[in-house]
Formats: structure tokens, sequence, C-alpha cells
């Protein structure tokens, strides 16, 4: 399987590196874009450095190397992923407006009717950016809201991550077990009284 990654400058850089980190494990190959607002966020927010999280990558392109094999639909892909995807990157898929590699990329996923899902990051939500996730989902896109679940009891900021980072692997159609799948509640049975 080969995966476009993108890492955006919204906040939760981890998830994009936590993202790298399965895939690698599970032997995903992985072409890596990072934004230059991407490495402020890992720098501000990770213990990772650059370094750190291309070494996690099959291949890492130059987000203005606009010349790179991504920014061709003729490189054969099963998807995409945007994770974080900040408010200015969904902006750019929306309007079809591909200034940087990424965004090409991102273009390059609609257009070949490919997998792309967009880990969107933002509170609260402008219509701006409410009707920028109406047309990437028109166009196909699933914007997956960087928003975990509390049903399976959290206990680490970890296991938060990891909730978001496998539901985005979900729906890019790659095998994980990453995280607890809901079962059904566990039903309490009462007591049965003596006699
Ligand atoms: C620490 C930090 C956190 C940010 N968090 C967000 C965010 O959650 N969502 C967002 O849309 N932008 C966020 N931004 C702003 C983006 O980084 C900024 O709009 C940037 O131009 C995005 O560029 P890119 O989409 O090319 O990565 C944040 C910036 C910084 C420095």
């Amino acid at each position: 399987m080969r995966l476009i990654v993108g890492i955006s400058g919204a906040s939760g850089a981890i998830y994009g590196i936590r993202a790298l980190q399965v895939l690698h494990g599970l032997g995903v190959e992985t072409h890596l874009v990072l934004t230059d607002a991407a490495l402020e966020t890992i720098r501000m927010e990770t213990e990772f450095t650059r370094a750190d999280v291309i070494r996690l990558a099959t291949e890492t392109h130059g987000v203005h190397d606009i010349s790179s094999k991504l920014a061709s639909g003729s490189f054969l892909t099963d998807g995409m992923l945007v994770i974080p995807c900040s408010m200015k990157t969904l902006a750019g898929i929306a309007s079809g407006y591909s200034a940087n590699l990424l965004l090409r990329a991102a273009d390059v996923t609609i257009k070949e009717r490919r997998r792309l899902v967009l880990v969107v990051r933002e509170t609260p939500l402008s219509l701006i950016h409410l009707e920028n996730m109406v047309t990437v989902t028109r166009a196909g896109a699933v914007v997956l809201p960087a928003m975990p679940a509390f049903y399976d009891r959290p206990k680490t900021v970890e296991a938060l991550v990891d909730q978001v980072v496998g539901k985005a692997l979900d729906l890019a159609g790659v095998e994980h077990s990453l995280s607890k799948r809901w079962n059904g509640p566990v039903v309490k049975r009462k007591k049965s009284l003596p006699g």
C-alpha cells in the first residue's frame, strides 16, 4: 500500500507523527509532505525534530518541489491523509488553489478519485471553514475533525491521539489495531438473590 501523508500547520502535529509511526510499523509506503508551518508546530508542540519525523516516512518531498512525482496523477497511490489539516490548507484544497506540493497532491488525489482524508483542526469554526468542508466533501474527500470520543474511558493523551489516528487510518483503508472498537455496552447483570 502507498499513501501520501501531508502534515500542515494546525495544532496537533502529534497526530501526523503518530500516523507515520503506525504506517511505518505496518510496512505501508509513505510519501510525506510537511508545510513550513508544520515544521513550526512540530517544534513547538512535540519533542520530535524534523529529522525524526522524516525518518518515519519512506520518502519526503519538499513542499515547494512542484515537479515532484506527487504532483502527477500518473504516480499511483492508494490515497492521501492530511493530518492535521489547517484551515488554510483546507481552503487551498477547497478552492483548487494548488500553491504548494501538499495542495497539489490533494488536488490530484481528488481529480483521480482516490481517497482523501482531511483531519481538520480548528475551533470555533467560521462559516468560511464550514463551507470549505462542504466543498471538499462534495468533491469526494472525507472531513474527519480531530475530535476523540470518550466511550472507552481514555486515560492518556496518547490514547486520545491513537483514537483519532485510528479513525483516520480506517478511512484511508489501512488495516490496524490501534484503537479499541465499540462492541456495544457491557451489560451489568443483576446479582441473583439467594433463595
Ligand atoms: C502553534 C500553532 C497552532 C496553530 N493551530 C492551528 C489550528 O489548530 N488550526 C488552523 O487552522 N491553524 C492553526 N495555526 C495557524 C496555521 O499554522 C497557519 O494558518 C499557517 O499559515 C498554516 O499553513 P499551512 O496550511 O500551509 O500549514 C496554528 C499555528 C501555530 C503556530
